[in-house]
């Protein structure tokens, strides 16, 4: 498979996180112009060293995604410096569990409906009447396996994913005919540095690297991929 991102611009939300990191190189490698959200300098700078060479084409800007006036200050930038916004990619989210519903903190309730929802939500009313403009446009938003399997103990984090591919879903019968595509992406447990620390014990080889996650959006952010619309992707390997 060829894709190629020379000329187009993506921004990837949480774009030095443990996915974020191997998504933005996977994106510089294809030639893309990348802006990343981060908010922590040591992570961007970690993704700048990575990045080698292709580190030219490498954004950083510290911002709250949940924060609508920084995303939208965030947005109106890329466009005044680029003119174009290609793919959007929000690899923003977390997860809290271990606790059943009736024992979870409101406060953490909300925090789940924040990062894994909201995120998304402020991210889209930013861009999508831009790339609605444009004509074109990829949106990628990262889920989770939990969206679809609604395990005990992760009931804030499952309704928060759920509900963010339902958020999806709508938002690709919106734009639907536009040029846009949108799509949820739903990871298994990824094999990622916090992840292993957690469940040291656990067989990694199973998990999915992030890397081959990141194969996948690309391609979904591809031309290849411009049948492909409204769809929640399982990324779960075999795990
Ligand atoms: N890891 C897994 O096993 C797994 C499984 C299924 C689904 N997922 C989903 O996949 C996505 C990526 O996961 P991940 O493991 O890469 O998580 P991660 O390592 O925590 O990366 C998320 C990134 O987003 C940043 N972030 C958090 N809140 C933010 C905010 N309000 N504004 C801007 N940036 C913010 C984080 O910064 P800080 O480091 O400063 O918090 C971090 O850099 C998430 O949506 C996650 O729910 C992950």
């Amino acid at each position: 498979m060829i894709v190629k991102f020379s000329g187009k611009v993506v921004l990837i939300a949480g774009g030095t996180g443990g996915l974020g990191h191997a998504v933005s190189l996977a994106f510089l490698s294809e030639g893309a112009k990348v802006v990343v959200t981060y908010r922590n300098q040591k992570e961007f700078d970690a993704l700048r060293s990575a990045a080698g060479t292709n580190g030219s084409s490498l954004e950083g800007r510290r911002v709250d995604v949940t924060d609508e006036a920084a995303v939208r200050e965030l947005i109106d930038a890329v466009f005044a410096k680029y003119g174009r916004l290609d793919g959007l990619v929000n690899t923003v989210g977390g997860y809290a569990g271990g606790v059943n519903l009736w024992g979870t903190d409101p406060k953490l309730f909300d925090q789940m409906l924040t990062l894994n929802m909201r995120s998304g939500y402020v991210l889209a009313r930013a861009t999508v009447p831009a790339m609605v403009k444009q004509g074109f446009g990829a949106i990628v938003n990262i889920a989770s396996k939990a969206a679809v399997d609604h395990a005990a103990g992760a009931a804030a984090y499952a309704a928060s994913k759920a509900g963010a591919v339902a958020m999806m879903d709508s938002l690709a019968a919106e734009v639907k005919g536009t040029g846009v595509r949108v799509n949820s992406i739903l990871p298994s447990i990824i094999d990622t540095e916090i992840n292993r620390k957690a469940i040291p014990k656990a067989d990694f080889a199973q998990w999915p690297k992030p890397e081959d996650i990141a194969r996948v959006i690309l391609f979904l952010c591809s031309d290849e991929a411009k049948v492909i619309h409204g769809a929640a992707l399982p990324v779960y390997g075999e795990s």
